[in-house]
């Protein structure tokens, strides 16, 4: 079995008004797009990250990463579902001749990932259905109408997706490129698995491994990632 993992980072982070990609925002010295990949580039047993970029990147050249021996870039679409195909495809390439190759696909706005759920990730997703790291629900979870509450819902039927997720290389370009087709909105790697048939092992992970989506993100970011340093 081959691992590798893709960091699709072609999104424009606008909900961030920062004037400038969030992946790019920095945090304790670095930016996020390389504290999200840094725990992949510590694990031996990953042959490779591929970082998808926007066609117009101004950034990347810059940092230090783009001169590791083991980061490798594709260019992203329009959707973040073409992103992660693209970099499947440099995946593929550097992968020929291997049987059993799996990816991890991992958001770059998520810092604070930690080593040892990416481990547990691996362990816990087989072959056939792979996994996602999740978190089952602690709020009430409410269906809303016009912004009035209709209906309560069993939380313990809910469970938060985060990632990184873990798939076949080939179950899941199969899965991404059906999902485009039939122009679905891929927010993450297991619905598209899920409408392929497949049922995804969810692992859970942590509160810490939140994704920086909101300015007053980058404060909660800090936080975890001084504490992952003690
Ligand atoms: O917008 P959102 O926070 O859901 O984006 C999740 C991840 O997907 C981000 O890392 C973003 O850069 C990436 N993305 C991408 N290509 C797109 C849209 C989003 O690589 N077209």
């Amino acid at each position: 079995t081959r691992y590798w993992a893709v960091v699709p980072a072609a999104g424009g982070g606008t909900r961030m008004n920062l004037g400038r990609p969030k992946q790019y925002v920095e945090l304790r010295a670095r930016t996020l797009l390389e504290w999200s990949v840094a725990p992949f580039l510590d694990l031996g047993w990953i042959d490779g990250v591929v970082l998808v970029l926007a066609r117009n990147d101004g950034e990347y050249a810059r940092l230090p990463l783009s001169r590791h021996p083991r980061v490798h870039t594709a260019i992203g679409g329009a959707a973040r579902a073409e992103s992660v195909l693209a970099g499947l495809a440099v995946v593929a390439e550097h992968s020929r001749g291997f049987r059993d190759v799996r990816v991890l696909v991992h958001d770059a706005a998520r810092p604070c990932v930690a080593r040892s759920d990416i481990e547990r990730l691996r362990d816990e997703a087989d072959e056939r259905h792979g996994g996602l790291l999740a978190l089952p629900l602690t709020d009430t979870l409410k269906r809303s109408q016009h912004n009035r509450s209709v209906e309560t819902l069993d939380r313990r039927e809910f469970w938060r997706a985060q990632t990184p997720q873990l798939f076949g290389l080939e179950a899941l370009r199969a899965a991404l490129r059906e999902s485009i087709d039939a122009g679905i909105e891929v927010t993450d790697e297991a619905s598209a698995m899920e409408r392929a048939g497949v049922q995804p092992r969810l692992v859970r992970g942590r509160e810490s491994n939140i994704k920086v989506t909101f300015p007053e993100d980058l404060r909660l970011a800090d936080f975890w990632l001084a504490r992952q340093e003690q």
